[in-house]
Order: structure tokens, then C-alpha cells, then sequence
């Protein structure tokens, strides 16, 4: 008698609509592969952390791969391709990418142990989706929940690529970039605290050492102490182009707030970094990061599920690669 009187309860009516709906338009699931795949975060999670304990600095290149490849065609591991003669054109050699991106060999090598446990089964994007979180959290952040179901793309776009986001672009064009991928103002600040680890090239910032837009002085707005370390590290001479810096120098591999003190502290080091920090948008987002390291922490994994979303391919559409370097 009880039971029937529950199950005419009004709210479970809108529970199934609301359950079954989500399940209709949200097709991403937290248990996608449980039954097909059930061991596969533990493979991805034993081969981001081998990757890490042998290069520390993959932890930031494997959450960079995750970015670019989401920016573009959306989360379908279409940045994993590889160029195929003259009829196939990847997007590994677009500008941001090249001799910049790092990680492809560590997906390579985690799909084809998936391959082994769970052949033609897992996509190459939500095992890239995954190594990014657990890239993240063993450097220290918070863990976060990733619901599965993309699939990969069958195309790529090096045009689209040489789009993404560049650190000598205007705070309005990258917040403009984020808005047309669903993400918003919030979303840049959070993401860029990405940059808490791994490093840049001196190329990428050393336009504001020397002779900040032509006025033959440095950016006034570095921290001395900072710009003189960095004169001295990225020397105005071109063969300094490609030395590395670290993003967070104080605490390079530890995925921490350690940029927003930066940032407040005028030591950002790239100029789309620092300008989160004046301008009026984005600077009280930066000052509440800096003291507040758990709010960091709890909104970047918020945020990086939200990246994770844009564009992704389910159901019929797209593949399941057997090689993440090339399509079927
Ligand atoms: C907001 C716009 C962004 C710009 C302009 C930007 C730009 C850059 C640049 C120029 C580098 C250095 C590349 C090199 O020197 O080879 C870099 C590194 C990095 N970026 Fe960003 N980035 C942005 C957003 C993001 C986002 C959203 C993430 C991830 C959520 C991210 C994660 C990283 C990481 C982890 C590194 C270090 C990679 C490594 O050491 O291998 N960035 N970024």
C-alpha cells in the first residue's frame, strides 16, 4: 500500500523525466565502460603516473593536450592524428602545437594497453579526458568525477588550431575564444590556473623583457627581481627562444595557488597571465584565488569538467580508434 502511494509521489514523475531526459541529451556516463571496460581507470591511472614518475613535468603536458585538443572540433582526440602524407593534415604541426605540445606517446602507449584488456572499445579522447584529471590530481589536485561516452573524431583542423588561444592576444579575444566553446569569464581565470605547473618557452613571453610594445623598456608592471631573473635566463638574442621557464616558479610541479600569488605579486610570466590581474573582470577572481587555495582547487575541477563537454561526439557518431594516430 505504501509503495504503490510512493510510486504515484509526483516527484518521482519528474525524477524520471528529469533522470531520462538527462540520459537522452547527456549522453556522457559515469559507468560507460563498467561492464566493458571495468579496469579502465586503473590502466589509465597506472600509465599517467608511470609517465609522471619518469618526467614530472607531463603532469602539465598531459592537462595541455586535454585543452588543445577540446579547443579544437571539440574533445575527439582529433589532436592525436597524425599528418598522413599529403592526404591527411593533422594537427600537431599547427603553431601552438609544435615543438610546444607534449604527451602523445604517453596516450599512445596507455590506448594500447586498454587495447589489450578491452580491444576497440575505449576512445582515445576519454582516455586522454581521464589522464588529464589524473595528471592533475597527482600533482595535487582535487579529484573530480569524469562521466565517459566520447567518442574520437575522424577529421582534425590545423586551421582551427592555429586559433587557439596565444599569450600575445588580447584579454577580450581569449575570453571571446573561451565563449564560443560555452566557457565563460570564470572559466579563463580558473583554467589558466592550469599554468600553477609545467613550463613556457622564452619566445612566448620575452617580448616583455626588453622592449615592452617598442618602448625600449621592459613591461613595467614585472616584479624587478622577477624581470631580472628572467633577462638573464631568456637573453635578448634568439638562440634563448626555446630555453624553458617555469610557469609558478616557486612551486613548479606542485598544482597549487602558487599563480594567483604570483599574479598578485606582479611575477606572472606570461602577459596573458598577468592581465587577469588588472583587469577589472578578472582581478577580484585572482585576489580571492591567491588566499584561497581549497576555492582554486574545488572551481578548476568544476571548470575542467565543463571543458571536457565542448563538442563532444556520442552515440553513432564518430569511432573507437584502435590507434589513436590514426583514424579506422
Ligand atoms: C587562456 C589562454 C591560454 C593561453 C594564452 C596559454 C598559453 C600557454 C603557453 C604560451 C604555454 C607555453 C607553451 C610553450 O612555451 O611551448 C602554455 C603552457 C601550458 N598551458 Fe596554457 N594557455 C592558456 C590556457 C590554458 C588552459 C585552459 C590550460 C589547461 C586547463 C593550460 C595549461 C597549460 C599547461 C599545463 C602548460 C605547461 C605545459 C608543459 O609544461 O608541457 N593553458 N600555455
Amino acid at each position: 500500500m505504501e509503495r504503490k502511494a510512493f510510486i504515484k509521489h509526483p516527484l518521482v514523475h519528474l525524477f524520471h523525466i528529469f533522470f531520462l531526459s538527462h540520459l537522452v541529451f547527456c549522453q556522457l556516463d559515469y559507468r560507460f565502460y563498467g561492464s566493458t571496460c571495468p579496469n579502465l581507470t586503473k590502466i589509465v591511472r597506472y600509465g599517467v603516473w608511470s609517465a609522471i614518475a619518469n618526467d614530472t613535468r607531463m603532469a602539465a603536458s598531459l592537462i595541455r593536450l586535454h585543452f588543445h585538443d577540446c579547443f579544437v572540433n571539440g574533445c575527439d582526440g582529433s589532436i592525436l592524428l597524425d599528418d598522413v602524407g599529403s592526404t591527411f593534415v593533422g594537427e600537431k604541426t599547427a603553431m601552438p602545437n609544435q615543438n610546444s605540445v607534449r604527451g602523445y606517446e604517453v596516450i599512445d602507449r596507455i590506448k594500447a594497453d586498454v587495447e589489450k584488456f578491452c580491444p576497440s572499445t575505449v576512445s582515445c579522447t576519454d582516455i586522454l579526458t581521464l589522464a588529464a584529471r589524473d595528471a592533475a590530481t597527482i600533482a595535487g589536485a582535487r579529484y573530480w568525477m569524469v562521466a565517459l561516452g566520447r567518442r574520437d573524431g575522424r577529421t582534425a583542423n590545423k586551421t582551427a588550431a592555429n586559433q587557439l588561444p596565444s599569450p600575445f592576444e588580447s584579454l577580450d579575444n581569449i575570453i571571446s575564444k573561451f565563449n564560443s566553446k560555452g566557457l565563460d569569464t570564470k572559466d579563463v581565470v580558473v583554467l589558466s590556473g592550469a599554468h600553477t605547473i609545467g613550463f613556457a618557452q622564452c619566445f612566448t613571453f620575452k617580448h616583455r623583457l626588453f622592449n615592452f610594445g617598442g618602448s625600449g623598456k621592459p613591461d613595467p608592471d614585472l616584479e624587478t627581481s622577477f624581470l631580472k631573473g628572467l633577462q638573464n635566463v631568456c637573453p635578448d638574442q634568439t638562440d634563448s627562444d626555446s630555453t624553458l621557464v617555469a610557469l609558478d616558479s616557486p612551486t613548479t610541479n606542485r598544482f597549487d595557488n602558487g599563480y594567483y600569488r604570483n599574479l598578485v605579486n606582479s611575477s606572472g610570466l606570461l602577459q596573458s597571465d598577468h592581465v587577469l590581474s588588472t583587469d577589472n573582470r578578472t582581478a577580484s577572481m585572482v585576489v580571492n584565488y591567491s588566499k584561497y587555495p581549497y576555492l582554486f582547487l574545488k572551481d578548476f575541477g568544476a571548470s575542467m569538467v565543463k571543458m571536457a563537454n565542448i563538442g563532444v561526439l556520442t552515440g553513432q557518431d564518430g569511432e573507437i580508434r584502435k590507434d589513436c594516430k590514426v583514424v579506422n
